[in-house]
């Protein structure tokens, strides 16, 4: 069971969250190219080279996805727009067609009293730009800013609340140091570029936004908790060093205008010059922080010759989901309390994203997924507790509304609440689908 609206305070929203290049079907309606379809279409990369061409079919399907949001009893929805549909070529001439899409997702949501929370950046960067370097080249500043710009020109008078990137150590580590994600880099020079260079894009974007009149800006990052994989000072060490460049890094420069020491120390001779210069557009202040937080990793000290930041993550005890990462509910109030106390005071906070994957093989009627009602439930309840206990938590959104395009992983990792059947790309709202909307019934 999950816990009921009731138990929250009274102003606390609930939402589902997606991201265009996972949903829309990227082939369609005169979007450009983008470098999850270059690094999808090289060989090893995505499981099964699968790409979000079709996706879910979503462009075409929107109005039935939004009368699933408002059965569902939410308050807000978490989209985000995708840069190569709104500008073919990264930059120049719009794609009109792109641009009327956008404008009927946020209408039909005000139609449905649901409140639009956007995403400006959720992965897909146009490939014309990825061949100017992409998140190395510092004009991505420039870019970013002038993206902004077009789309929320024509969609920001009627957007809630809007946040520039989705999941900054996604973009730039994770991308460029692990090469996991496109553009699947592993360079430390390209990777502290990219890290600053993320950081950049938010504020000159938040600017944009401000310059339109618009409100609630926000930013969004993942956190995921780094515990020492054994009793050492070595693995304490391990553990602090990856806390500070996946979980303190993105916030810091935000929220104090400043970077964590043990990142400048791996990462100080690569940073772009003029690196601290930045922080007044970095810092400028925001209205909410989001965090996207689903689990933890242990972490131990790499073998000696290793170079920074020396680190080996290691597979814990704890149950696991599709993805193979460890279920650990306590990380969640772990971070919630950790911002709070160390960088966001009384900043609203929203947990932007938190979900399960399955590899569901889903029988009966609603389809039953026990272990994502479980997954949904646990982490409520460490929000609820948080929010009684004064930290201004102010809201929750579920990752995901649908079955989508996991990345890497392709599209067998199920996050949905509802099922997506990848032959017909008919929907089936799972058993975690009817529980949010019991709990979600004033
Ligand atoms: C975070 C990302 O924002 C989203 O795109 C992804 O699908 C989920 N985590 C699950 O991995």
């Amino acid at each position: 069971m999950l816990p009921h609206r009731s138990e929250f305070p009274t102003d606390f929203l609930f939402g589902a969250a997606t991201s265009a290049y996972q949903i829309e079907g990227h082939a369609q309606g005169g979007a450009g190219r983008t470098h999850w379809d270059d690094f999808a279409a090289t060989p090893g990369n995505v499981a099964g080279a699968e790409d979000g061409a079709i996706a879910c079919d979503h462009l075409n399907r929107m109005d039935e996805d939004l009368d699933l949001l408002k059965d569902a009893g939410f308050d807000a929805y978490r989209f985000s727009t995708s840069w190569a549909r709104v500008l073919p070529e990264g930059r120049g001439t719009p794609n009109a067609e792109g641009l009327d899409f956008y404008d009927r997702l946020v209408d039909g949501l005000l139609e449905r009293g649901i409140k639009p929370a956007a995403t400006l950046y959720h992965w897909e960067l146009p490939s014309a730009l990825s061949d100017l370097g992409g998140w190395r080249n510092r004009d991505i500043g420039d870019w970013f800013a002038d993206y902004t710009e077009v789309i929320m020109s024509r969609i920001g008078d009627r957007i809630w609340s809007a946040a520039p990137i989705n999941e900054p150590w996604c973009v730039s580590w994770l991308s460029h140091f692990e090469g996991i994600h496109a553009p699947g880099l592993r360079d430390i020079r390209a990777t502290a570029r990219a890290m600053h260079h993320v950081l950049l894009c938010h504020g000159r974007a938040t600017e944009v936004m401000r310059g339109l009149g618009m409100s609630n800006l926000g930013a969004v990052c993942n956190m995921e908790y780094a515990g020492p994989a054994a009793d050492t000072d070595a693995a304490r060490k391990a553990a602090r060093v990856q806390d500070a460049i996946y979980n303190r890094f993105f916030i810091s420069g935000i929220m104090k205008g400043s970077y964590p020491d043990e990142v400048v120390e791996g990462l100080g001779d690569y940073l772009p010059d003029g690196w601290q210069d930045d922080f007044k557009t970095i810092s400028q202040p925001i209205d909410w922080i989001g965090l996207n937080y689903y689990t933890r990793r242990l972490h131990d000290a790499a073998p000696e010759s290793a170079p920074w930041p020396a680190t080996v993550g290691v597979d814990g005890p704890l149950p696991k989901t599709a993805m193979g990462w460890e279920i650990y509910p306590e990380g969640l109030s772990h971070f919630l309390t950790m911002m709070q106390q160390e960088y966001t005071g009384d900043l609203p906070i929203y947990v932007t994203e938190n979900g399960l994957a399955g590899n569901d093989e889903l029988t009966g009627d609603p389809l039953s997924d026990p272990d994502r009602i479980a997954y949904l439930a646990a982490h409520l309840k460490q929000v609820k507790q948080a929010a009684a206990d004064g930290i201004p938590v102010k809201g929750y959104f579920a990752w995901s509304l649908m079955d989508n395009y996991e990345w890497a992983e392709g599209y067998a990792p199920r996050f949905g609440l509802i099922h997506v059947d990848w032959a017909s790309l008919n929907r089936y709202p799972k058993a975690s689908f009817s529980a949010i909307r019991e709990a979600l019934k004033s």
